[in-house]
């Protein structure tokens, strides 16, 4: 049990108030363990400020009692590096939550770091516009965590990731300045790019406390499809068909027979088809008028076995859900190693194949579910089975994404999980210039430390 010094915890309760400083350990055990389980460790305290005034007081005390911090937003991560390791205090970004009012002329909107995803799309909806980041920890990712992270999602291929969608930031560093870049300027070149960096950084850089947002038009008509084939050539060879042809579409995701029995079994979901098949590419199509006939024009002739379509919301909903539940299915059947990596679209079908037999070569045990964002060449690779604190199989399948020339993050980071491997994707002058740039932002290493860069290997 880690005991925080009476000094640090009053110095923090007169920035924010005692209530907000949680040291009692049955209040700190939902910010101490991560989504997954696989990772876990003792806060010090856990610290809800409330604005970035209080952020800013916060790091400062940290600053001066060298004190490492862990920021923390909705705790969806997937890599480990939102919960403490060894008795940092974890900072608690969730009460930043104001969203301010859609700026409809610019299509943009200002979100304070801990307003959740789903209740920022909620208030985009409100004014007509939509945002151009999908992902279906959406009840409680925070913009904070999703900027942090660049995460990915479901819409990549449309509007890119989370970096794409950031106009502006504001973030408090290690020794609590505050920097600020919100005027919501579509052009701006007056030097680095500091709210790109951010983005992408993990909590190691700065502590994201408001983002100013780009947002994307409504798209109603809407038409969601399941796509069986034989493989993962024929689900590529079909995407690319309907990448050339079709302008609406927004996603292109792919799971396999097995990941689609789990699903079935955990969530009572109804089987899209009368018979299983290897893989399954779900496709959705959105445009201001129904999509459907594009959709189907350009599947004529395509290499798909069987195909279920819906246009209506709950019939979406039905077969989004074969996908999406794929994480908390495999969450139910153990504590899984998640591997997330992206390799080039032309070496996608050869991975899916490959990455199966060096997994059951490292560790005959192992279970692999694969499923992932196949537009993006991004597949996520889980193995069940496997004791949570032994890597081999993580570092067979690590190597051959490198093998591949692929990166072995493609959306969820590289936390604590995957730091021991960064040299795998990122030569040796590539880390020397991140290292540069971590030292010169946070010279004493307090924010989020063993995150990204904690590792050197040869
Ligand atoms: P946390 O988990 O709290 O933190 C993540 C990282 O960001 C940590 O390193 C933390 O220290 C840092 N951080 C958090 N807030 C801040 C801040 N304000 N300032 C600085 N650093 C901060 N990810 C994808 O990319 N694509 C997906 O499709 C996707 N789907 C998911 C589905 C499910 C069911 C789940 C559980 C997770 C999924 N994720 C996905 C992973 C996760 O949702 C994202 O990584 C998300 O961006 C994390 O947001 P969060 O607020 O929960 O951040
Ligand atoms: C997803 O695409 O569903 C997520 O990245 C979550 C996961 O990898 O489990
Ligand atoms: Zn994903």
């Amino acid at each position: 049990v880690t005991v925080a010094s009476p000094g640090l915890v009053s110095d923090l309760a007169a920035v924010v108030g005692a209530s907000h400083v949680l040291d009692d350990p049955d209040l700190k055990a939902a910010y101490e363990t991560d989504w997954t389980r696989r990772f876990s460790g003792a806060a010090r305290v856990v610290v809800r400020p409330a604005d970035t005034a209080q952020v800013a007081g916060v790091l400062r005390v940290c600053h001066a009692a060298r004190v490492p911090i862990v920021p923390q937003g909705g705790n969806t991560g997937l890599v480990g590096g939102s919960v403490p390791r060894d008795g940092e205090v974890v900072l608690s970004l969730a009460r930043l939550s104001e969203l301010e009012p859609v700026d409809e002329l610019a299509g943009e909107l200002t979100a304070g770091a801990g307003v959740t995803l789903a209740a920022l799309q909620a208030h985009a909806a409100e004014r007509g516009f939509a945002f151009g980041v999908d992902l279906a920890a959406r009840d409680s990712a925070t913009i904070g965590g999703m900027v942090a992270t660049n995460a990915g999602g479901i819409h990549v291929l449309r509007y890119g990731s989370m970096r794409a969608q950031v106009v502006g930031i504001e973030a408090v560093l290690a020794d609590g300045r505050v920097v600020r870049r919100l005027p919501g300027l579509v052009k701006d070149n007056t030097g680095y790019d500091l709210p790109a960096l951010l983005a992408g950084s993990e909590g190691t850089l700065g502590v994201v406390t408001r983002v100013r947002l780009r947002l994307v038009p409504s798209l109603p008509a809407r038409v969601v499809a399941v796509l069986a084939v034989h493989d993962t050539a024929a689900a590529l060879t079909v995407f690319a068909r309907l990448r050339a042809r079709v302008a609406s579409l927004e996603a292109a995701e792919v799971f396999y027979a097995e990941g689609l029995e789990l699903v079935v079994a955990h969530t009572g979901a109804t089987r899209p088809f009368a018979t299983a098949h290897p893989a399954y590419l779900l496709v959705e199509c959105a445009a201001h008028a129904d999509p459907t006939d594009d959709l189907v024009a350009a599947l004529e002739d395509a290499d798909v076995v069987d195909a279920a379509v819906a246009t209506d919301r709950g019939g979406r909903e039905q077969l989004w859900r074969l996908r999406e539940a794929h994480t908390e299915a495999i969450n139910a059947a153990g504590v899984p190693h998640k591997l997330d990596v992206t390799v080039p679209l032309s070496r996608l079908a050869e991975l899916e194949r490959r990455v199966r037999e060096v997994v059951a070569e490292a560790d005959a045990r192992a279970r692999v579910v694969l499923f992932g964002h196949l537009g993006d060449g991004n597949l996520h690779v889980n193995v069940l089975d496997v004791p949570a604190e032994d890597d081999t199989v993580d570092v067979a399948v690590l190597r051959l994404v490198a093998d591949l020339g692929g990166s072995i993050s493609a959306e969820h980071g590289i936390g604590t999980a995957k730091a021991a491997f960064l040299h795998l994707t990122r030569d040796d002058a590539d880390i020397a210039v991140m290292t540069a740039i971590k030292h010169a932002l946070d010279p004493h290493t307090l924010l989020n430390p063993g995150v990204l860069l904690a590792s050197r290997h040869p």
